[in-house]
């Protein structure tokens, strides 16, 4: 039996820490040794989230660098922005593997962060290692990555609606409008009164129009793969649901003698290789409760001969694809074990 890989969740108590333990439980090649937090720390993690008592005796601590680094040589930093940039660099000289969930590492230009994120930055030679942990898009620069930035969850969703459209010229890049449903976990589990049921519960509104930083991190990737510096309108919803995504996207088609099967032909061919990422048959559209609990990205699209316009749909978990399990998919490609490795593919239902 090969050794176990000894593994730190920083931001354990949080939303995506608790999709860590409970994920990296199941996984047969991880050991969970060190749980951190911060207002939580000294508190035992069954006593945060009893559920659990069964299988976690762990007491969460100060993610002190040195103490991490003795007990983990992997460790996912589940923690608001700003904190990665006090950790990493610390982690990653003692010889830590350092996959980060926060916006902290995932923007080549840090300019870019400062303008979105604000602080100033000293750690432009760490970030400058980073890898963008989109595996259907960079899994080759993963597998060797020391430092990773996880995408965020409508990232990752716009991202992969769009990806083979953009790279394969299909599409007007200067044409591309998001519009993006989010359940209310993905304002994690910090108290904030817009996540209070009185508020959030019967009710569907847009937040952060033109201005969501999520913004500047899919134009990123999306000028990229377009090679040409590129402008995206995203608009963000917040809908009563705890968890879920659904993003519609809508572009320009170059060529409007194009047809959804023609498309559909096309995205099956890009993600052929992707096991995370399933393409609907025509007619069929994703919804947010299959791709729930799963690591799954559901992709359904239409062409609109009329407006010559194709509308591209994804139905995601933000907490699983969107955060914790795709950084558990990137760790999996890092260690060269098959991607899906403890990641579940099938929802319940209903
Ligand atoms: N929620 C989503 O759908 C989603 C999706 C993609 C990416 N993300 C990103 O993932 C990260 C975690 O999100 P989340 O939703 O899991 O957040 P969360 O539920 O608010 O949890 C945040 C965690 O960070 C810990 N923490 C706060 N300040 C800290 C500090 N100074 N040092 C160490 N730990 C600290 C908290 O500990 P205490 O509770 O003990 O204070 C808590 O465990 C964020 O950067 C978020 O933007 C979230």
């Amino acid at each position: 039996m090969p050794q176990k890989v000894s593994v730190g969740i920083v931001g354990a108590s949080g939303y995506g820490g608790v999709q860590l333990v409970r994920l990296l439980l199941e996984h047969p090649h991880i050991d969970i040794t060190f749980l951190g937090a911060h207002q939580n720390n000294g508190v035992r993690f069954d006593e945060l989230y009893p559920q659990f008592g069964h299988r976690v005796s762990l007491v969460c601590e100060e993610p002190d660098p040195d103490t991490i680094a003795e007990r983990c040589s992997l460790v996912f930093l589940g923690t608001p922005n700003g904190v990665a940039i006090g950790l990493a660099p610390a982690l990653l000289k003692k010889g830590c593997q350092v996959l980060d969930l926060s916006a902290d590492y995932r923007f080549s230009d840090l300019e870019t962060y400062r303008r979105w994120y604000g602080g100033e930055r000293t750690d432009h030679e760490v970030a400058r290692t980073a890898v963008y942990g989109l595996p259907e898009l960079y899994r080759e620069r993963l597998r060797a990555a020391r430092l990773v930035g996880c995408p965020g969850c409508y990232p990752t969703a716009s991202l992969l609606a769009v990806a083979p459209l953009l790279k394969q010229g299909l599409i007007d890049p200067r044409s591309v409008i998001i519009d993006a449903k989010s359940g209310v976990s993905g304002a994690g589990r910090t108290l904030n009164v817009g996540s209070l049921f009185a508020e959030a519960d019967g009710t569907v509104a847009a937040y952060k129009v033109a201005r969501h930083r999520h913004t500047p991190e899919i134009e990123q990737i999306c000028s990229e793969l377009a090679g040409t510096p590129i402008h995206i309108q995203f608009t963000p919803h917040l809908v009563p649901m705890v968890r879920g995504m659904l993003v519609t996207l809508y572009a320009q088609l170059r060529d409007p003698g194009l047809v959804s099967e023609d498309l559909l032909t096309i995205f099956e061919a890009f993600y052929r290789q992707c096991p995370a990422v399933h393409i609907l048959p025509s007619g069929v559209y994703p919804q947010t409760k299959w791709a729930n609990g799963t690591n799954i990205c559901y992709i359904g699209l239409e062409v609109d001969p009329r407006t010559e316009r194709v509308v591209v749909l994804a139905a995601i978990d933000n907490l699983m694809k969107g955060q914790s399990a795709q950084a558990i998919q990137v760790m999996n490609i890092t260690q060269g074990w098959p991607e899906m490795t403890g990641l579940p593919q099938m929802g319940f239902y209903p």
